[in-house]
């Protein structure tokens, strides 16, 4: 694993995982962090990685789950603290978005936000205070490199 300021290369899903676990103790409640990266990058590894942290020991499934999940864990205080990771992938326009709540669940306080593709959501995307890139490399089928990047509390 090689480390640069806000940048990692990391050589298997393992290593992506423990730069998400690292990551997540910057993280406090009502964050949202968007992860950008080509299909199977690493972006849903990364995530369990901040799952893993947090020990997430419990997974709601809501009726659209392959779009939105919900992870319980527990912060570093023994606080219970709740997740939404949400992959907008299959998203085609702003009424689906209405159908599962995105906007009530960007706005939860309460709530760390991983999102998925955030470009399917359009205007609908909120202000980010994250924002994860996976890179994929043509010839080197396991390294990636994570570019995170602090964008602020602009809410
Ligand atoms: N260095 C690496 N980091 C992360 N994943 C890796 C790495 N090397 C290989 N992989 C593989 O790449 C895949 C990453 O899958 P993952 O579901 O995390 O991608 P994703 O970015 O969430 O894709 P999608 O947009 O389809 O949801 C896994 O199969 C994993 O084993
Ligand atoms: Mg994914």
């Amino acid at each position: 694993m090689r480390m640069e300021a806000d940048s990692y290369h990391t050589y298997s899903e393992e290593e992506t995982r423990s730069i998400g676990k690292r990551f997540a103790e910057k993280l406090s409640a009502g964050d949202i962090i968007t992860l950008a990266g080509d299909l199977g990058a690493g972006k849903t590894e990364f995530v369990r990685g901040v799952c893993a942290y947090f020990l997430v020991h419990d997974i709601v499934s809501s009726p659209t789950f392959t779009i939105m999940n919900q992870y319980i864990g527990t912060n570093p205080e023994g606080a219970e603290i709740a997740l939404y990771h949400i992959d907008l992938y299959r998203i085609q326009d702003e009424k689906e978005l209405l159908e599962i709540g995105f906007s009530e669940c960007m706005s939860d306080e309460n709530v760390i936000k991983f999102v998925e593709w955030p470009e399917k959501a359009g205007t609908g995307m909120p202000e980010t205070d994250w924002k994860v890139t996976i890179k994929t490399f043509p010839d080197q089928e396991e390294e990636r490199q994570i570019h995170i990047e602090y964008l602020g509390k602009n809410r």
